[in-house]
């Protein structure tokens, strides 16, 4: 097998979060979203020692796991979505089996309590952001997701199904309006055009809807004033049916040369910038910029997870470090001391400050900065800490600082289960053991899985024994107290 060669074969397996595990020539092959059943074709696209790597060029037969009803018509096309042919039983299944497999090679033995399913499996996600292109070259404008595998083209998204009808109504109807004015959308290789994005953002308790336009400052590409434009952009959406109800219209201009919803500048066109959503009965504010869970009722499976992992925390001091707009940090407030926040976006603190004032909590301080920056010079005394790093994991040198709290129990919460295995490598070797282990589905139909674990320090006799293995030795159980006395003896 070499660079370029066409292989077959079924897929055996996926790896988190979408490899596909091929054998050819006895040789692991990987090829991103096929799925496991799946026959397929591939073209080698890397080859090295154990490491290979193969394009997805057709499925040749679907696997017997694809038997879901109905699944989405943009299945396939658009990168969304990788599950949307499996039944949703299925596919927690596959998540399931993923992260105990990535956990197992770190963790020698530990209690893994199983997958939470998210309370719906279709139309949970509270926030989209759509991109504006096309899906070839001079087509039409489309209004949607990247096509899987592509950068630069982009698929409409119309029947998108993990999203409510309501981010469907807006999509069709602000890509129908700008095509209908012949409005250009950004190349991202020119530096031309002026539509870029909408992102929508929708809480499923209160139905509260905020959307922004984000374009760039190029309005030399607009047939009339910019103002016009979005005065029309505006009328058509307040105009449109929808279940919820619109709280913001937003216009956000964007000219970084980076594909991401930057804002250099926001222009409120309609009510404000924020929206409320309620957890577990309290009420949280939420701002186009600041994190917030996308699955709202998921959201509410994961923060109970939490709690019950966490335990007592009355009298305790709790740092909730990467803590969004606050929501871990206000479900434990209730009955802790206190809570100490650590955020990095500006916005998302204040937004965590004001809603603790507005949930009647008292005990609650928020820190704007970098974990790795902040963390040593807290002057709290921590007794728990939860960790809710991005998908990027706790940095190395962040994650040894708050080992050094020394608290008995901490809560890692992840989103990537690849980065919490590296994590928890460095927590382990630093005397905390996995005490619980399980994993809330919060993405159907995508690939991406949360994990919760509850690590507890270890004291120095299970520490001795954790590293020793004494167990594994044929010891008697005099011999080993003796052996702990004599380690322990020589480590004072
Ligand atoms: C997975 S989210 C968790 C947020 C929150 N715990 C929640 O459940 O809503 C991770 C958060 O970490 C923040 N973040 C990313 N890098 C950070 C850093 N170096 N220091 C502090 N916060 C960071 C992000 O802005 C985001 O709000």
């Amino acid at each position: 097998m070499k660079k370029g060669d066409r292989i077959s074969g079924i897929i055996e397996k996926i790896e988190f979060p979408n490899k596909g595990i091929l054998y050819a020539e006895e040789e692991k092959v990987v090829i991103k979203n096929a799925l496991p059943g799946q026959k397929v074709l591939a073209a080698v696209s890397k080859k090295r020692k154990g490491k290979s790597e193969g394009r997805l060029l057709e499925v040749l037969e679907p696997s017997p796991l694809e038997t879901a009803e109905d699944p989405c018509p943009h299945f396939g096309l658009c990168g969304g979505c990788l599950y949307q042919t499996i039944p949703y039983e299925t596919q927690l299944e596959i998540k399931e089996k993923q992260v105990r497999e990535l956990l197992d090679a770190v963790c020698g033995d530990y209690p893994f309590e199983g997958i939470k399913a998210s309370p719906i499996s279709g139309a949970y996600r509270n926030k989209m952001e759509f991109s504006f292109g096309d899906a070839e070259k001079g087509g039409p404008l489309c209004l949607g997701m990247h096509k899987r595998g592509s950068f630069y083209d982009v698929v409409n998204a119309d029947h998108c199904r993990i999203v409510h009808e309501d981010f469907r109504k807006l999509l069709t109807a602000t890509r129908t309006y700008f095509a209908g004015l012949n409005v250009p959308f950004y190349r991202k290789l020119q530096h031309e055009g002026y539509l870029r994005h909408l992102l929508v953002r929708r809480a499923v308790k209160t139905g509260e809807i905020l959307a922004a336009l984000v374009t760039t400052g190029q309005t030399e590409c607009l047939p009339k004033e910019e103002a016009a434009v979005l005065e029309e952009w505006k009328k058509l959406i307040l105009e449109l049916k929808l279940e919820g109800t619109v709280s913001g219209l937003l216009h956000i201009r964007n000219d970084s040369l980076a594909d991401v919803v930057q804002d250099d500048g926001t222009e409120i066109l309609f009510g404000q910038d924020f929206f409320y959503e309620e957890l577990l009965g309290l009420r949280f504010r939420i701002t186009p910029f600041s994190f917030f869970q996308t699955n709202s009722l998921g959201a509410e499976v994961l923060y109970d997870t939490v709690r019950s992992y966490v335990g007592d925390t009355e009298g305790k001091v709790v740092f909730d470090l990467y803590s969004g707009t606050g929501t871990i940090a206000q479900i434990l407030a209730p009955v802790a001391e206190k809570v100490v926040g650590v955020e990095i976006v500006e916005e998302a603190v204040e937004a965590a400050r004001e809603n603790a004032a507005q949930n009647g909590l008292s005990n609650c301080e928020f820190i704007a900065g970098d974990v790795l920056k902040v963390v040593g010079g807290l002057t709290d005394k921590p007794d728990l800490i939860i960790l809710d790093p991005p998908r990027d994991g706790v940095h190395p040198k962040a994650l040894n600082q708050i080992i050094d709290f020394g608290v008995e129990r901490m809560v890692y919460v992840s989103c990537k289960p690849t980065s919490l295995q590296r994590d928890l490598i460095i927590l382990q070797e630093r005397g905390y053991r996995v005490e619980r282990v399980c994993c809330v589905d919060m993405f159907p139909g995508t690939a991406n899985v949360e994990t919760v674990v509850l690590l507890s320090k270890l004291n120095t006799k299970q520490h001795i024994e954790v590293e020793l293995n004494l167990d594994e030795l044929d010891l008697t159980d005099v011999e080993k107290k003796t052996t702990y006395e004599e380690i322990r003896g020589i480590c004072s």
